[in-house]
């Protein structure tokens, strides 16, 4: 463990936590069912055969676990709103009482609108889910909008088009390849109208949580450069460049839907802030003609690249490698390629899975991230808040109970809560930039 302490942050840095309703909330019974609830109840999609019925049951238990992020010390908790639940009975009470909850013990409410637990009989493949989806918002901001601070759209487009309607391992476990890429367009709309939805309630701090990370091609070869360019296309700039720049990258245009250039000026409506979620880096090389096994993954052998382990470091449970400096050098890229159009950047999402209460190698994780992101901004870019992901261990997807994210232990059985060694750290972290 790092014994330096962390440089100081700019006063008003907003350091906080992240979670999303469908891995933490449980209480399906209250609620709509989602594509996600659809999906696990399919044998094999989730290896652990696990479901997120009852999931941490922070449903029943947000006062304990506000409780917990006030003697944390956050300024802020990143959570999301169930759309589902929102469309059933009584549904926005719940956010309605965890955001009161919130605001008494000062903790600033970030809501994320769409983390990935479409309700059943929505399909992102069609464009009518981009006006519902603006229409659901318009609903959850004039009944929270009053004490929410701050919202984000979508959580990661680029993971629920690829895993969810390119891969098949998510939900709604589509395997599309290419055909997939109308669901992001749907997204991007999507976005775009609610952020003039959000604005129409009167809301000022409005953005989107995209995954983003360095693509380190496999060679300089030709071949491998070129797919390492597809592959940074498809994570960082799919979403990216239509938001910030009002443009799809190269080619893209042609396998989108409908009036693109229309679409274009409404998912390029401007934006207060620009969420990052990010792990790690990829080593991307030319297709090796054969399947490939990476990150709990599948990934088809036509798909028009491969990803190379990256060598010489250490990995997470979850086998993706620890490079904190990917996250510099992930942030100075983006600034350099969207100059002025980028908005004022917050780390929506940063973690690691491991397992144990001593959680040293999450200390060490978050440790040398925090100490990168700072050299992220002493190199001049604007950066104003970062969250942990997560404040609990949760339903990971397709990866069940296994991979345990949490600065907060969950016990499944009993569902009690025990703070980790790095609970502990972090709140020593947020003591001293006080
Ligand atoms: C990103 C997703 O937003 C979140 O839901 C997930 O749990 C983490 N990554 C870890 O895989």
């Amino acid at each position: 463990m790092a014994t330096n302490p962390i440089p100081q942050f700019p006063a008003g840095f907003l350091w906080g936590v992240s979670t999303s309703a469908h891995q933490i909330e449980g209480a399906a019974d209250l609620r709509a069912p989602s594509v996600w609830d659809a999906f696990t109840a399919e044998p094999g999609r989730v290896k652990d055969g696990s479901t997120a019925a009852v999931a941490c049951d922070h449903y029943h238990r947000y006062r304990e676990d506000v409780a917990l992020l006030a003697d944390l010390g956050v300024d802020a908790y990143r959570f999301s709103v169930s759309w589902p639940r929102v469309d059933s009975p009584g549904g926005l009470d719940f956010y309605d009482r965890l955001v009161d909850e919130l605001c008494a013990a000062g903790i600033r409410p970030v809501a994320t609108l769409f983390h990935w637990d479409l309700p059943v009989g929505l399909d992102w493949l069609r464009r009518e889910t981009a006006e519902r989806f603006a229409q659901y918002t318009a609903t959850v901001a004039a009944r929270l909008g009053d004490r929410v601070g701050s919202w984000l759209t979508l959580n990661e487009p680029a993971e629920h088009t690829l895993l969810g309607h390119a891969l098949g391992a998510h939900a709604p476990g589509r395997q599309l390849l290419f055909d997939a890429l109308p669901a992001a367009h749907h997204q991007l709309l999507g976005h775009g109208l609610a952020v003039r939805a959000l604005r129409a309630a009167g809301a000022t701090d409005i953005g989107i949580a995209n995954s983003h990370g360095p693509t380190w091609p496999a060679s300089h070869a030709a071949e491998d450069l070129e797919a390492a360019a597809f592959y940074d296309i498809l994570l960082n700039r799919l979403f990216a460049d239509p938001l910030l720049l009002g443009r799809y990258p190269e080619g893209i245009d042609a396998l989108m839907p409908g009036d693109v250039e229309a679409d274009l000026k409404v998912i390029a409506e401007p934006i207060d802030r620009y969420g990052v979620n990010y792990y790690a880096p990829t080593r991307v090389g030319a297709p090796q003609g054969d399947e490939i096994e990476f990150g709990g993954l599948t990934l088809p052998a036509e798909l028009p690249f491969s990803v190379r382990e990256i060598e010489d470091r250490p990995v997470t449970d979850f086998g993706w490698p620890v490079v904190p400096e990917g996250l510099t050098e992930l942030l100075t890229g983006l600034r350099d390629r969207y100059g002025d159009r980028l908005p004022p950047v917050v780390i929506t999402e940063n973690g690691c899975s491991y397992q144990g209460l001593d959680d040293q190698d999450r200390i060490g994780y978050l440790d040398g991230h925090i100490r990168a992101l700072h050299d992220a901004l002493a190199a001049g870019v604007d950066v104003r808040g970062y969250f942990v992901w997560s404040l609990l261990d949760n339903f990971e997807w397709a990866e069940g109970y296994a991979r345990r994210f949490g600065l907060v232990h969950v016990d499944f059985a009993t569902l009690e809560r025990t703070p980790k060694a790095s609970y502990g750290w972090f709140r020593e972290v947020l003591r001293a930039q006080r």
